[in-house]
């Protein structure tokens, strides 16, 4: 798969060139390479482990690198760390809040330690997160949905081109999932900001972002285009399931080239490659069955993977090629 063709033309926000880190003993992040773009939702994706949290604290600056290059708008964080720093807004533990104050009152708070926030900015991304009705209200009253929009409100104060949440949906509710989607994508779809978000969620990667990078065991396995990955799934062999009304007869005549595969009595399963013609080989196949005097009930479609199988095959032959 190759991604060169959609991201030709994007300016880079984040570049990340063999990076690696071992924490205490271990190894945790092996030669990782990223490259995000602006405009684009970002889904760095992988299992329970895989290093997602660890790589996006040293991109945020809160962990050291051991080995390779990260730049943020063209900033090397090792040579120029607060320039680069200046461009990324994060969310990676929980925001730090006052509950006792309302949600402009947060942002004014916060607001204080960065340059150039005004009051204007402050309403503009108020609206932007969808929280102009609620801002003046006290934070210990919202929601934990509409307390991690205004997380996402402070975070983009200072207009970064880069903005990275650690899994920002762990908790949320479908109808808060969605709406935190919505502004995600408007973000890097209307403000052209670069939104890489984490996520062990294939599902929720493939409604919130345009491409995504999977890690597992440490380790990049490839970044996908959400078309790729429904496109490596859907040219794979087409299955279908037969009724007949014997499958150790019907086994005995069909040909090798299908795969047959037995799954009861009266149900096998068979494979035509995607480059043939799907309706003629159904239609061998049907030929071969009645000319030995085997009745054929029913042909169906087996399910085609989901991309949550693609992505857990995905992590688990990466995880195989790293043991
Ligand atoms: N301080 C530490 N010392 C040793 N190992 C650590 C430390 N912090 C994390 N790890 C290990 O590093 C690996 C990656 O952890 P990390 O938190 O980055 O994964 P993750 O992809 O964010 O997982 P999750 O989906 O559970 O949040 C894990 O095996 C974890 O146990
Ligand atoms: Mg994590």
């Amino acid at each position: 798969m190759n991604t060169e063709n959609n991201t030709n033309n994007k300016k880079i926000a984040l570049k990340i060139e063999k990076l690696n880190k071992t924490l205490g003993k271990r190894h945790i992040l092996h030669d990782i390479d990223i490259e995000a773009y602006e405009g684009e939702v970002f889904g760095f994706l992988g299992p329970n482990g895989a290093g997602k949290t660890t790589t996006i604290k040293i991109i945020v600056g809160l962990l050291s690198l051991d080995s390779g290059d990260i730049s943020i708008g063209g900033y090397n964080i090792n040579k120029n760390f607060e320039k680069a720093l200046a461009g990324i807004g994060g969310i990676v533990e929980n925001p730090e809040m006052y509950k006792h104050l309302t949600g402009r009152e947060n942002l004014m708070q916060y607001a204080r330690m960065r340059d150039g926030v005004t009051k204007e900015r402050i309403d503009e991304v108020v609206e932007l997160v969808g929280l102009t009705k609620r801002i003046d209200e006290k934070i210990k009253r919202y929601s934990l949905g509409m307390r991690q929009r205004l997380g996402v409100a402070q975070a983009i104060l200072h207009r970064p081109k880069l903005l990275i949440l650690d899994e920002p949906t762990n908790g949320l509710d479908p109808s808060g999932i969605k709406e935190l989607r919505d502004i995600l994508k408007k973000l890097a779809h209307e403000e052209n900001i670069c939104v890489m978000v984490s996520s062990h969620l294939m599902s929720e990667m493939e409604l919130m972002c345009d491409r995504v990078g999977i890690i597992a065991n440490g380790s990049i396995i490839g970044t996908y285009t959400i078309e790729e990955m429904i496109n490596s799934n859907s040219n794979s062999n087409t299955e279908y399931v037969l009724e007949v009304d014997s499958t150790e007869k019907a086994l005995s005549v069909i040909d090798d080239k299908y795969s047959p595969q037995i799954i009861d009595d009266t149900h096998f399963s068979l494979s035509i490659k995607s480059d043939e013609n799907q309706k003629e080989g159904i239609y061998a196949v049907n030929k071969t069955l009645i000319n030995s005097d085997i009745k054929l009930y029913t042909v169906t479609h087996k399910d085609n993977k989901s991309l949550e199988e693609v992505f857990i095959e995905l992590t688990e032959l990466g995880g195989k090629q790293i043991d």
